[in-house]
């Protein structure tokens, strides 16, 4: 099992928030920065291996096993690889997601910014303090804001809540918008992939990564 030089798995505790949106735009980013990237689809859906294979991704993917799945993520890594774990929703696959969350580097949480989406989040709490114990240094997390209407109140609400619960809330958001659906199968453009730029860097910035 090798330590890849940075992983982060794509969370939430339910379906339907961008995990895999996200996930697949925020690795292509990461390749056009220059990382060694590795996309790894923990969800059985394979949604994310399914798009990178489609429109034949210019990095390594891979599926991973719903057990183990952690111990497994490190057979595929080398020490300069950047690994991106999409997952599937902890509600009914917390074991994976766990799993996961026990080795990886950082955990971005996507959520879409509404009162029931916060509430939501908090689930995502318990799983957070499990693995807290079995952990030699503490996970990161992050808050990802998708499909956000820009100036909104309740964007700007969601964030002061969550960081006010002790979440660290990415300054950039992803915007509500028909292109984030569109691109689902398809090979990104500059205007889809332009605020994952952005929230590469913070990553990159948060891990102390060039
Ligand atoms: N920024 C966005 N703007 C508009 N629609 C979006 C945005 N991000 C994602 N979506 C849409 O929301 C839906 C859910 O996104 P996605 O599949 O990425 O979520 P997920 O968390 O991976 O879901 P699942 O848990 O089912 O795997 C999709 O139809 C997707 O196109
Ligand atoms: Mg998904």
């Amino acid at each position: 099992m090798t330590d890849p030089r940075l992983s982060v798995a794509l969370v939430n505790q339910k379906a339907g928030v961008g995990k895999t949106t996200s996930g697949v735009l925020l690795a292509l980013a990461l390749h056009h920065q220059g990382h060694e990237v590795l996309l790894g689809d923990a969800d059985p859906g394979e949604s994310a291996l399914t798009w990178a294979e489609r429109v034949n991704m210019p990095f390594d993917t891979v599926g991973l096993p719903r057990t183990n799945t952690g111990t497994r993520l490190g057979s595929y890594c080398t020490p300069d690889m950047v690994a991106v774990v999409d997952t599937p929703q902890a509600e009914t696959h917390g074991r994976t997601v766990r799993s996961l969350l026990r080795v990886v580097d950082e955990a971005i949480i996507c959520v879409s910014p509404s009162v029931i989406e916060v509430e939501r989040t908090s689930g995502m709490a318990t799983h957070l303090a499990e693995v807290a114990e079995h952990r030699d240094t503490p996970l990161r997390v992050s808050v990802l804001l998708n499909r956000v209407i820009a100036h909104t109140i309740s964007a700007r609400e969601v964030r002061a809540a969550l960081t006010d619960e002790g979440y660290h809330v990415l300054t950039t958001e992803i915007p509500m918008a028909q292109r984030y659906v569109k691109v689902y199968g398809q090979m990104p453009t500059d205007d889809v992939l332009g605020p994952i730029r952005d929230v590469s860097a913070e990553i990159l910035d948060r891990a102390g990564i060039q």
